[in-house]
């Protein structure tokens, strides 16, 4: 194909039977590794947030943080990472959050985002939404006011999409 004409989702590869037999999974490293499509990626996820305040840009781990990172440097805000327990060094918020199979928990330093602070949160893959809901319970019990959720992928059957926007977010994704 003409390198040209790709789009976002042709650069994404898919393993099967990873990590479980049965599982297609996105893999968005094949995205990454390639430069046209990195920048392409990162362009499209800003695109509708053209001309609006972002003080902050949060990335869930682990992708997130990735393209988290390259959104921030090219608005040239700050990067706050969400991650999972146990793996911040200061004072933290914890909120829970339900997954297939029991409950995970994700972390924000305490003092990450200021009230009214504008916040994009960003990952690769919104699958049933829950990662995104913990995230954005955490900025909004900062004060943190957010402008929109971004993603690569959006696999529409887990009904992810349709959580978020019931919390009033605008929710961007570049492929399904
Ligand atoms: C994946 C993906 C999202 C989350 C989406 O991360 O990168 O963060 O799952 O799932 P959800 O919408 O059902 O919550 P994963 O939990 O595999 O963690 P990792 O990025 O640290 O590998
Ligand atoms: N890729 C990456 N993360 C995921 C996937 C996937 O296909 N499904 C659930 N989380």
């Amino acid at each position: 194909m003409d390198n040209r004409k790709k789009t976002v989702k042709d650069y994404i590869r898919t393993i099967v039977d990873f990590p479980h037999e049965g599982i297609m999974f996105r893999d968005v490293t094949t995205l990454f590794a390639d430069a046209r499509g990195f920048r392409i990626c990162i362009d499209q996820l800003l695109h509708p947030y053209a001309g609006e305040r972002i003080d902050k840009v949060v990335g869930l781990e682990a992708r997130g943080f990735i393209i988290g990172g390259a959104i921030a440097h090219q608005l040239s805000v700050g990067f706050v990472p969400i991650r999972k327990k146990g793996k911040l060094p200061g004072a933290t918020l914890t909120q829970a959050y339900t997954l297939e199979y029991g409950e995970a928990v994700m972390e924000v330093h305490d003092d990450a985002i200021q009230p009214g602070e504008k916040v994009l949160v960003v990952d690769d893959l919104l699958a049933t939404g829950g990662t995104c809901e913990a995230g954005i319970r955490l900025i909004e019990r900062m004060g943190g006011d957010i402008v929109g959720c971004a993603f690569i992928i959006d696999l529409p059957d887990l009904g992810g999409r349709r959580k978020l926007e019931a919390l009033g977010m605008d929710v961007h994704v570049l492929c399904e």
